[in-house]
């Protein structure tokens, strides 16, 4: 596989948009503004086939030799997420059909039915040709397929789609009756006698069927999954050697990444935060997510170097804050920094979102001085290719969980997945804690703590294998509503918290949750602390109380629980505490577990760790607008400007400085 030597810079690319007389202009400002890598062809499909027996790759051969003369890697893509107006004239069944049976309309992008015969036959023969005539083209580095699989459509009730579900639901299940019990169709008389009454989860009076929906979306995820290892298999036939990634959206409920992952060469993916927030914890997280995916380094593929377009009001990035978010996704396992667009378009639904170089084509902007200071800048961050990144606490992930979670009809509505993953994530990075994500099949034995936030829907494996963890000398945490059902999203019986009854050592007589805006309090040693969304009725069965409910029939009832279990001890948080009590809380538990923050910063200020080659990287960011200094002991070198450190340390607001060190 051809590997990565340098650190990418760059972004998507569409010459196509401009006269040729402004190439030679991009091909001066990319060297300006240390330009390596772009993504292009991303949406040529109409240009590369006029019709369906013509295929032009004439402006594609002439901007990829331009890249070639100009050192610039390309990072082809398939064109395969836009197809023409010519195949939805042609093969109307290509287009996707949404839940109330409308059929979605060319003219936008992505309309395309993800088990379409046509679309499949049309891309694969484009991807064919494609590959097969730049297979060995210089600039040829990386293979992009499609583009953000399941953006805009993630689910089509067309008729090919009911008939391949059927046919899917058939291989799963092998038998009618085995899906009867899988799907618990004894309820409301949804018993199934053959395969052709099954229909998609489409509208209807009521709930659906949460197993219909459950596979559904498995049957989803896996059709639009094959679409991208059908493009993959014709790559790696035709250019061998040549890594394929595609760029997945990081908290992107319907596509699995850990299953994607699997058949990518190299991860990417697209972050674009809301600039009026200031530390948007959720897209920091979706960073280390997508790290976690293959526990190796990422692309960030897309992010705007200024406002988007999409947003109601499109924020811009203030000064400072784009470089500061660029070394953000750095410092959690990025080895290449990408934008959308490099120029801003002049027409297109688009023509609003920022670019590297905007509509004046002014060099001095600050949009542009900023974009080329940081990539001559990232030059410095070469030795980071491939860097490590270290973490002894693992969040368990599960898209399946998620689904299942979300689906309706459970006690509360307000308990949402990510939502809850981010309050545990935004806690835990205030105490600069490194962490993994990991899905649930994964090893659990190198961490010395694992936390399993809405964990709702557990296998009975999964169970098992956090008992033995535990038992062995792990630190164990998680939250109300989990290991409340199987993988068929059955209630284990006997009690809640089901699978996870023996290891927290309590039994849960109800659940009571609470309504929107309701704020309720715990006690706790140091004082009372704020909660929201849910209590229970929580009985100690081996375990202590850290915590007790203050009101209503709960008050004195245990609310948060340590339980020690063989060596180590599962804890369990019976409702939504204030950030102030979850960092309170975290910290005693990683202090249990000898979990340590890499060093220590002042308030606001992010440290995380990066290794390469026997060196330690400290990447710190000031997340706020003042001023920040600290000590630290010992010598580094700032990777950034070649300048030693020492002692104490001035970061500048929104500053950044990667502080490096040899491992002893
Ligand atoms: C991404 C997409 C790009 C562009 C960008 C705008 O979702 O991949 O093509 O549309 O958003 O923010």
């Amino acid at each position: 596989m051809k590997a990565q030597t340098e650190f990418y810079y760059g972004g998507d690319y569409n010459p196509e948009q401009w006269d040729e007389s402004v190439w030679a202009d991009d091909m001066r400002l990319m060297k300006k503004a240390g330009v390596n890598f772009v993504s292009i062809n991303i949406f040529s499909w109409a240009l590369l086939q006029p019709d369906e027996a013509t295929y032009d790759f004439h402006t594609l051969d002439r901007i990829m030799d331009m890249l070639a003369a100009n050192g610039i890697h390309a990072d082809l893509a398939t064109a395969t997420a836009a197809p023409p107006a010519w195949i939805a004239r042609d093969y109307p069944q290509s287009l996707p059909v949404d839940i109330n049976g409308v059929r979605l309309l060319p003219g936008s992008r992505q309309h395309y039915c993800p088990n379409s015969p046509d679309y499949k036959r049309l891309a694969a023969a484009l991807v064919e040709r494609l590959s097969t005539r730049y297979s060995s083209h210089p600039a040829l580095t990386m293979w992009h397929v499609n583009n953000e699989y399941g953006c805009h459509v993630s689910a089509c009730y067309c008729d090919t789609c009911k008939l391949e579900f059927r046919h899917w639901l058939q291989l799963k299940y092998q038998t009618i009756d085995r899906l009867n019990r899988s799907w618990s169709t004894d309820f409301w008389s949804q018993h199934y006698y053959h395969w052709n009454e099954i229909n998609l989860p489409g509208k209807m009076p009521t709930h659906h069927n949460p197993n219909q929906q459950a596979d559904y979306m498995r049957f989803m995820n896996a059709s639009i999954l094959n679409l991208f290892k059908m493009e993959r298999a014709i790559l790696r036939k035709n250019a061998p050697g040549i890594p394929v990634t595609t760029n997945l959206m990081g908290l992107h409920k319907p596509i699995n990444g850990f299953m994607w992952a699997k058949y990518m060469d190299q991860v990417s993916w697209d972050a674009y935060p809301d600039p009026f927030w200031n530390v948007p914890y959720d897209y920091f997280m979706a960073h280390d997510l997508t790290r976690g995916l293959k526990k190796k380094p990422f692309l960030l593929m897309e992010q705007a170097p200024g406002a988007v377009n999409w947003r109601g009001v499109n924020g811009v990035k203030t000064p400072g804050r784009m470089r500061l978010w660029s070394y953000e996704a750095v410092a959690h396992g990025a080895d290449g920094v990408m934008f959308f667009q490099w120029r801003a378009s002049r027409g297109g639904a688009e023509k609003f979102h920022s670019g590297m170089v905007p509509h004046s084509g002014d060099e001095n902007s600050r949009s542009f001085r900023e974009v080329a200071a940081l990539g001559q800048e990232l030059k410095k961050c070469r030795e980071l290719v491939g860097a490590a990144n270290p973490a002894q606490l693992a969040i368990v992930f599960d898209w399946e969980n998620w689904w299942a979670l979300e689906m309706d009809s459970k006690p509360s509505s307000l308990v949402r997945y990510t939502k809850q993953l981010g309050s545990y994530y935004r806690a835990l990075r205030e105490l600069n804690i490194a962490v993994d994500f990991v899905h649930p099949d994964e090893d659990l034995s190198a961490y010395k703590a694992v936390f399993a936030p809405a964990s709702y829907q557990v296998s009975a494996d999964f169970a098992e294998k956090v008992k033995t963890y535990v038992r062995n000398g792990g630190v164990f945490l998680t939250h109300f509503f989990s290991g409340i059902v199987d993988s068929n999203d059955r209630v284990y019986p006997g009690g809640y918290p089901g699978a996870y009854r023996d290891v927290l050592g309590i039994s849960i007589e109800e659940f009571a949750p609470m309504p929107k805006n309701q704020v309720h309090q715990i006690h706790t040693p140091e004082g009372d602390a704020e909660i929201r969304i849910w209590e229970e009725c929580i009985h100690l069965k081996g375990a202590e109380a850290l915590a007790t409910f203050k009101n209503g029939y709960l008050a004195g009832h245990p609310a948060v629980t340590r339980h020690t279990y063989g060596q180590g001890a599962a804890y369990y948080v019976g409702t939504q505490p204030d950030n102030a009590y979850l960092r309170k809380l975290f910290g005693d538990v990683l202090e249990e577990a000898g979990v340590q923050a890499p060093l220590t910063v002042p308030e606001g200020v992010e440290v995380a760790l990066r290794q390469n080659h026997g060196y330690d990287y400290y990447f710190v960011l000031n997340h706020t607008g003042r001023q920040k200094m600290f000590v630290v002991s010992g010598s580094y070198e700032d990777l950034l400007n070649g300048k030693p450190e020492a002692g104490m340390i001035t970061l500048p607001a929104r500053g950044v400085k990667i502080l490096k060190k040899q491992q002893q």
